[in-house]
């Protein structure tokens, strides 16, 4: 078989490192790839956004599976453009992906579905809005509508700072993405992540993970896109498991089939838990990024399997086959993320690294340049590893870590602390 995967972060190098380990895969392209991508598939510069380009280049390598990796291409209907093509896919269509691009669409499905979600109004004026801040009063939270790069949510601790979210969204500041506001009743509790594989119809978990948002350690300082993750988390036992099933996942995917949009791909949800009770924080219509490295690193080659049988409608007769680990990874970004950073300095020690089942790093906002290895994003690399514990996952990651020579990245040191103390 023959495989596309758009995308170019440690979550496609992870995807990549998986779906290289099946047997059935023949031909790996990747577009755009990385540096740690090149070593492990073709990489391949295409406009990922472009549905056009990108069936044009699909038929012209005989592409028999393309996995969408960000949301960009699933939000601009790469995913409809293909599957037009004939091809197959994993990645929701343009419809489903509002889900991911509009906070007010996922409202909507909530209260169509009854799945618990936060108490919310939406507003497309900036006085109405402010209006309401002052009755509901603070902790609020704010959030834009649209796409805005995981940046447009500001949980406002007091009521000033909402005011002020509500003038930097009206005032422009996410573009379009901030013309419409939903503002949130601010929930109490602990966050994890479930991954939920939707092939339309049928549903089936494929893991768990807490991410840590904040760039300092202690969960501390600015929002980012995530400076590490660890799967399972155990704040996401069974039994909330089930409540976040049959409450949440399974009430929206059936509220997206009667509306003539069935959810095809990955479902992930936010939750927000609290005395054993899940509610909806938020969907993203794609793994997270950097939870799918902890995932891929639990499911290894069967993640190809599910994710065909996913595309193709197949999902009531496979099952995950889980051993009992833990995966733990942890990014390292370059000096000055999530604020302005440098870009091109060189990264030593990584040829060295060990490789495994049971330990890789994976490469995120990396490019080759001269022979070197050199930065070229925020967050650049991921060492990720798994154990027979949580402590044996993270020991491993951080030898990762201490060994890769970068003077002008950091990480944080207490990836897993919640789990871990
Ligand atoms: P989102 O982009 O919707 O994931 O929001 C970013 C982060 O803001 C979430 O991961 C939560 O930590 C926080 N957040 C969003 N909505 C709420 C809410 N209603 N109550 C408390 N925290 C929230
Ligand atoms: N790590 C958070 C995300 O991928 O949205």
């Amino acid at each position: 078989m023959n495989i596309l995967i758009l995308g170019g972060g440690g979550r496609e190098h992870s995807l990549a490192w998986a779906v290289k380990q099946n047997p059935k895969c023949d031909r790996l392209i990747v577009a755009p790839g990385n540096a740690g991508i090149a070593a492990i598939a073709e990489c391949a510069d295409l406009d990922i956004e472009n549905g056009g380009a990108v069936a044009n280049f699909a038929e012209e390598n005989a592409i028999d599976f393309v996995i969408v990796g960000p949301e960009a291409p699933l939000a601009a209907g790469v995913t409809d453009r293909l599957e037009a093509a004939g091809l197959t896919v994993f990645g929701c269509s343009q419809a489903a992906a509002q889900l991911e691009a509009s906070k007010a669409f996922t409202k909507e499905i909530c209260d169509a579905s009854g799945a618990p979600t936060a108490g919310y109004a939406r507003f497309d004026e900036a006085d109405l809005a402010k209006e309401y801040i002052h009755l509901q009063g603070a902790p609020i939270v704010v959030k834009a509508d649209g796409l805005a790069a995981g940046k447009g949510v500001v949980v406002a601790m007091d009521e000033a700072t909402a005011l002020a979210a509500i003038d930097d969204m009206f005032g422009g500041a996410f573009g379009a993405a901030g013309a419409e506001v939903v503002i949130e009743e601010f929930m109490e509790g602990e966050e994890a992540s479930l991954f939920v594989l939707c092939d339309g119809q049928d549903v089936l978990p494929i893991g768990t993970a807490q991410d840590h948002k904040r760039v300092g350690e202690g969960d501390t300082g600015p929002n980012t896109g995530g400076m590490g993750a660890y799967s399972p988390a155990n704040v996401l036992d069974n039994n909330v498991l089930d409540k976040a099933m049959d409450q949440i996942i399974r009430p929206t995917v059936a509220e997206m089939a009667r509306r003539g949009t069935p959810f095809k791909g990955v479902l992930y949800a936010g939750l927000m838990i609290k005395d054993g009770q899940p509610r909806l924080v938020e969907y993203n219509v794609r793994f997270g990024d950097p939870e799918c490295q902890v995932l891929m690193m639990r499911l290894g080659a069967q993640a190809l399997d599910l994710m065909q049988a996913c595309a193709e409608g197949r999902l009531a007769e496979m099952r995950v086959n889980w051993a009992d680990d833990h995966a733990m990874t942890v990014v390292m970004a370059a000096d000055g993320y999530p604020g302005s950073y440098e870009k091109g300095s060189v990264i030593k020690g990584l040829d060295d690294l060990p490789e495994s089942s049971f330990e890789i790093c994976f490469h995120a906002g990396t490019s080759q340049k001269d022979g070197q290895v050199i930065a070229t994003g925020g967050r650049v690399l991921n060492a990720t590893a798994r154990g027979a514990t949580l402590q044996e996952a993270r020991d491993r990651a951080y030898a990762l870590v201490d060994q890769i020579d970068w003077p002008q990245g950091f990480c944080r040191r207490d990836i897993g602390w919640r789990a871990l103390e």
